[in-house]
């Protein structure tokens, strides 16, 4: 959701602008802007639509300024507009924002009082007349920002430049992302990390109530009182080419084929024949003391919380304690039993979405032990968390997460081999045979990959259906979710995952010839009972779709098959996912949509 760039250095600032925000387009937009300081004046380009149409509009040859800031806006306030677009400019103050100003509309009549008026609908825009007022008083920048930010409710990363200095740059951080990137004779602000990997991988990820300045060559920071901080600064190990589509023709492909590498990276040194998982980031927080755990809460959005349900049956039936799954927007708002002996688990790839680090932070306001899992080093939720596990999927820049969820689950098995032993629920031997099954996981998923071209053509069968109906049981459960999510958000097409076992209470009624159903059948106690859902459908009419080992499809049933390989029982979710997001992919790619920046979604939702 929104993506911001500033740049102060000695390149010209609009390619550095420009090439950041198409980095920044997973994060879901519908209108983008630039403003570069060039000879004493403000130059700024604002349009509709793709980045696409916005660098048509420029003349880089034209545009030498060094110091610059760019956005990439998705509307909440006021319509997609050329007017709404980000940079906003009030007198001396340009600014791109990220967030929402919950006391708009307040300001904005205390504003209009002393005579402000505005062009846009946004409430970008009060910002910039809000430092602007201030700056009548105190003249310099970041006092002003520092009044003007006082007196303002909600969530923003702020870029400000100075349309009389064109040494500096201003930003503030609250509730929503901002990194500092810090070069050679140059430094970049974004709202991630992919925006400023070609030019450095040294990062600091400033904090909330964080604001300061750059130039060129250095940078202060402040907190919300104005007294100086010191922040670390992170040296990033993500490689720039991780961020490239690489051959693909889309980064979910990308991303879908990297998922053995990545899980592989994943399970690098957390496993061990000696010593089974391995998990020291979890070292201080259970250390020495007595594990006294007697609830797991899990708080998630989309896809993590979908990898959530799963690691639901994995710990509850290898350790014994009860689990809780929250969608985190509900679980924000509701009264949650939560107390001392709660560990909450806080799933987020991004590490920035708004209502899981709310759900976070009301557990641990609880009392709650807080562990994250997250791809990206530094987010938010880590810095919010006592311990992270991280998953080690590298950039994930299609808006629809592939390996995101394959690595999450990948760290939630570890975590639940961990607690297991932990809790001494598991045999030495078990945990070993689990250990072992777990190194052969990468070439497993890697023989599930090789499915694709049966996927593809079956994709071709099912492209004009919908409704389609994905069905599961147990872990699968969950992931037929995730099946059928991934098919609404690429495709666009009415899909929804159910409990097999719940089909004869209602859902059965959508089922005719017409209604297609994709069913997993991993080999397992709860074999039989798929099949007899089966049953229930094919009778109907409907064609089915499954997705299993070939000894476990029964015969003369079913329209087509998907061969899955064998596997210990508690790892195929990992590997019955892939086809699933295939079948997504290549319907996606046959229909021609926008398969990595789908319509209206972001990738990183950092408001409510
Ligand atoms: C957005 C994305 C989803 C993602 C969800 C949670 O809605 O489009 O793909 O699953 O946010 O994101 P997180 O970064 O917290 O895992």
């Amino acid at each position: 959701m929104c993506g911001i760039v500033g740049y102060i250095g000695d390149r010209s600032a609009i390619s550095v602008l420009l090439d950041g925000l198409q980095h920044l387009e997973y994060r879901g937009y519908d209108s983008a802007g630039v403003a570069v300081i060039q000879d004493d004046q403000v130059i700024t380009h604002r349009s509709v639509g793709k980045l696409a149409n916005l660098i048509q509009k420029i003349d880089r040859r034209e545009l030498h300024g060094t110091v610059g800031i760019g956005h990439t806006r998705w509307a909440t306030h006021g319509r997609p507009t050329e007017v709404n677009a980000h940079p906003h400019q009030e007198g001396r103050v340009v600014l791109v924002h990220n967030g929402i100003i919950e006391n708009y509309l307040d300001l904005r009549r205390k504003l209009e009082k002393l005579g402000h008026s505005f062009t846009s609908e946004t409430d970008t825009e009060i910002l910039c007349h809000l430092v602007a007022e201030q700056l009548k008083k105190t003249k310099q920048m970041q006092p002003a920002i520092q009044k003007a930010l006082a007196l303002v409710e909600g969530s923003y990363a702020i870029v400000v430049m100075d349309a009389e200095d064109p040494d500096r740059l201003y930003f503030a951080r609250q509730g929503s992302p901002l990194v500092l990137g810090l070069g050679e004779k140059e430094n970049i602000l974004a709202s991630d990390v992919p925006a400023i990997l070609a030019y450095t991988r040294k990062m600091v990820f400033l904090e909330d109530g964080d604001r300061g300045v750059i130039s060129a060559k250095k940078f202060e920071i402040f907190d919300a009182k104005g007294k100086p901080v010191k922040r670390k600064v992170a040296q990033i190990d993500w490689d720039p080419v991780m961020a490239e589509k690489g051959g693909y023709k889309h980064f979910m492909l990308k991303e879908i084929f990297e998922q053995p590498k990545v899980i592989g990276d994943t399970l690098a040194g957390r496993i061990s024949a000696k010593h089974g998982v391995v998990l020291p980031e979890l070292a201080e927080l259970f250390g020495s003391k007595k594990f006294d755990v007697d609830h797991i809460q899990f708080v998630a959005c989309g896809t993590s919380w979908h990898a959530a349900g799963v690691a639901r049956y994995w710990i509850e039936s290898l350790c014994g304690i009860p689990v809780s799954v929250d969608l985190a927007s509900e679980f924000r708002y509701r009264n949650p039993v939560i107390g001392k002996k709660t560990l909450c688990v806080a799933i987020s790839q991004s590490g920035e979405t708004a209502d899981t680090l709310a759900a976070a932070q009301l557990a641990k306001r609880r009392g709650a032990k807080l562990i994250a899992v997250c791809n990206v080093q530094g987010s938010s939720v880590t810095r919010l968390a006592h311990a992270t596990l991280y998953t080690r999927a590298g950039p994930e820049i299609g808006v629809a997460s592939t390996k995101a969820f394959t690595t999450q689950l990948t760290v939630l098995w570890l975590l639940t081999l961990w607690l297991s032993r932990k809790l001494k629920k598991i045999k030495t031997a078990a945990l070993e045979q689990e250990v072992k099954a777990l190194k052969r996981l990468p070439g497993l998923v890697q023989t599930s990959l090789e499915s694709h071209n049966e996927v593809r053509a079956l994709a071709k069968q099912f492209m004009n259906a919908s409704p389609v109906l994905f069905i599961g049981r147990g872990t699968h459960y969950p992931v037929v979710l995730e099946g059928a999510l991934k098919l609404k958000e690429i495709a666009y097409i009415h899909a929804e995952g159910f409990a097999a076992g719940e089909l004869k209470h209602g859902p059965i009624a959508l089922v005719d010839q017409d209604v297609p159903v994709i069913a997993l059948l991993p080999q397992g106690d709860l074999l039989e009972k798929m099949i007899s859902n089966i049953q229930e459908v094919a009778a109907r009419g409907a064609s089915v779709l499954m997705i299993g080992e070939k000894n476990c499809f029964p015969k003369g049933m079913g329209t087509a098959h998907i061969p899955m390989p064998k596997a210990s029982s508690y790892l195929t979710p990992i590997l019955y996912v892939v086809p699933l997001q295939l079948f997504a992919y290549d319907i996606a790619d046959q229909m021609g949509t926008d398969i990595d920046q789908p319509r209206n979604l972001a990738k990183s939702v950092t408001v409510e």
